[in-house]
């Protein structure tokens, strides 16, 4: 699950910046574009910090719902330039994060069990 959207995380990054090389300088699509980009990034290194699974479903969630939101206003930011390709991007790029957030959500028993065996241990 993890490498799969790590590799999803690549695409997303990469189609971020081909977006940014097509945008002009200091628009507001691109600098949140850019900022995305960089989260992603960041989001990919941080995960499976732990060895603790309940922690990280936690921590995965909440940054898959960062990126979500990140997505949600780089969207509405290129259509309101007109910019469809780039909404298009953010687009693509949310619904492959929501699906990650799904995908988290539907394993919480899994995390939680093998915390609190981890505990007994
Ligand atoms: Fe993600």
């Amino acid at each position: 699950m993890h490498q799969h959207h790590r590799t999803e995380t690549q695409r997303q990054e990469s189609r971020l910046h081909e977006r940014l090389e097509a945008l002009g300088a200091d628009t507001p699509a691109r600098k949140e574009a850019q900022t995305i980009g960089s989260a992603l990034l960041k989001g990919a290194a941080d995960r499976l910090r732990t060895d603790k699974p309940g922690k990280n479903a936690r921590d995965g969630y909440v940054t898959e719902h960062m990126e979500i939101a990140s997505c949600e206003l780089l969207e509405r930011l290129a259509n309101r330039a007109g910019d469809t390709e780039t909404a298009e991007v953010a687009r693509t790029n949310r619904a492959e994060e929501e699906e990650m957030a799904r995908k988290i959500a539907a394993d919480w028993d899994r995390g939680s069990r093998t915390s609190r065996q981890k505990r007994q241990e």
